[in-house]
């Protein structure tokens, strides 16, 4: 049953793809298994692997109860592949292509082209569970603890995501590139990942609550345009996966705000109006809210260089070839084709940014970042609200797109978090106030004590308003003994 939905849970590998009858993909994906463990076991996860956790895994691909909550050891689980259902009928969205029926099959012309969007989406996913893997030891709860992990196995499902579509569509190659996939490494100087934010790294737990709000929403945005793509069996592993990210958007913008809603109670409980008062709001055990904001600036700069140039031919190309569409394609009213629209770019001129009309086809990296910045400051919004109920006077906001920027039309700028460009100095000079800072850093490091006892909280964090799977508030997540 290729195109069913219930999972065959029988064999090595769950899935929903009818590995049982595939005897060479199988074959492929088991062979590929034991090296995928000894990553898992080098890279995942430091210690806790042999504990039981309260994990959810997938069970059917539905939009109704697909998944199930259990105990379970993190190698012990059952990571597969999973497809969202066909679309019965379903037609190329837009581009060269559209209304042509979806591909099964890779189209010969633009195989280059697929295997590299694999790839490179393919390698984001491991990379994160290695930036994280220390954060276990110092989680400010169990609660939290479990979500990392929940987090960390669901980024190792997405790697298996795109280790079946290459093993499956792409022969020889794809099994190259699936070694090389777990090869590389996050932050290693000779076989680095291969996009920036993802050989940062992940200190602490105020870092990891941003880079999922921030960084794991550029994936969000990305699987959201290949889940457009004509090339069908990329669609449907990316509308399964976005299911799973929903919970990774969850994580990281309840976990900020739980921080905020910390401080901001601490604040008032100690009777401090004026929120730059860092040293007296630091003094309560408490993170101050003008270091989450130089936090903030660095995890949005740094994902806003994952979208790439603005202007970009291998973006014209992917959508002209059918294979990645824009965010919410089959929303949008326009021709779908874009050979004859514009849109606006800021771009830098004479010393200056302006905003400019370029051919849409050219601006696609620009307007999916676009997209992403208005979905990020949704949360944002929302942050800022718990600060306003507690009538702090600060409000957190996403930096100027130009600043601190690494990759495309800012990079060779320095600019404010307001947008004012900057020369060198300038920025040397103000750049620890709109950066977290080495003292910063050391201060959030002296906050990261573990909190090991069910329904305990550490004491920067609140706990959050439900448990996960509606378990009560002492509900143990992570059996720490063994
Ligand atoms: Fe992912
Ligand atoms: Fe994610």
């Amino acid at each position: 049953m290729p195109d069913g939905i219930a999972v065959d849970y029988n064999g090595l590998i769950p899935n929903n793809v009818g590995l049982a009858a595939d005897w060479r993909v199988r074959k492929a994906l088991e062979t590929w298994h034991p090296g995928y463990i000894d990553w898992w076991q080098q890279m995942g996860p430091q210690g806790f692997q042999d504990r039981l956790v309260y994990l959810r895994t997938a069970v059917g691909v539905g939009s109704e109860g697909w998944a199930k909550f259990g105990y379970v050891k993190m190698p012990e689980y059952r990571w597969g592949v999973l497809l969202a259902p066909a679309v019965e009928d379903r037609k190329i969205p837009f581009g060269a292509h559209k209304g042509e029926k979806a591909w099964q099959d890779v189209p010969g012309e633009y195989r280059a082209m697929l295997r590299r969007l694999l790839v490179i989406q393919g390698d984001t996913e491991p990379a994160s569970v290695e930036q994280q893997r220390h954060l276990g030891s110092t989680a400010p709860s169990l609660y939290d603890m479990r979500n990392l992990f929940q987090v960390n196995v669901e980024e190792g499902r997405h790697l298996w995501a795109m280790v079946y579509l290459l093993q499956k569509y792409f022969g020889r190659d794809g099994r190259e590139e699936a070694e090389e996939l777990l090869r590389r490494r996050s932050g290693d100087q000779d076989s680095p990942r291969m996009l920036g934010a993802f050989n940062e790294s992940t200190p602490d737990w105020l870092s990891f609550f941003m880079f999922t709000f921030f960084t794991d929403r550029d994936g969000k945005m990305q699987l959201a345009a290949l889940a457009q793509s004509g090339f069908d069996p990329l669609s449907r592993t990316c509308r399964f996966m976005l299911t799973e990210e929903a919970h990774h958007m969850f994580v990281g913008e309840t976990g900020v705000q739980r921080i905020v809603q910390r401080t901001c109670q601490a604040m008032r409980d100690a009777g401090i109006d004026d929120p730059t008062d860092v040293e007296r709001v630091r003094a309560l055990g408490v993170i101050d809210l003008p270091t989450l904001q130089r936090k903030a600036n660095l995890h949005f700069s740094l994902t806003l260089d994952l979208f790439g140039n603005e202007i970009s031919t291998n973006a014209a190309n992917a959508f002209n070839a059918g294979l990645k569409g824009r965010y919410r394609e089959d929303k949008l009213t326009d021709d779908h084709v874009l050979t004859n629209a514009t849109y606006p770019v800021s771009r830098l001129r004479d010393g200056a940014i302006v905003q400019e009309d370029v051919a849409a086809l050219s601006a696609l990296n620009m307007r999916l970042r676009d997209d992403y910045v208005e979905d990020a400051q949704a949360g944002v919004t929302r942050w800022n609200r718990v600060i306003e109920r507690a009538g702090i006077p600060f409000r957190l906001s996403l930096p100027h797109v130009a600043f601190n920027r690494r990759i495309g039309e800012f990079a060779a700028i320095h600019a404010d978090a307001e947008g004012t460009m900057l020369t060198a100095e300038q920025w040397e000079a103000r750049k620890e106030t709109m950066l977290p800072s080495a003292d910063d850093s050391r201060f959030v490091e002296s906050l990261m004590q573990p909190v090991q006892q069910p329904g305990a909280y550490a004491s920067w964090i609140a706990p959050p308003r439900i448990g996960i799977d509606n378990m009560p508030g002492d509900f143990e997540y992570v059996k720490i003994e063994a």
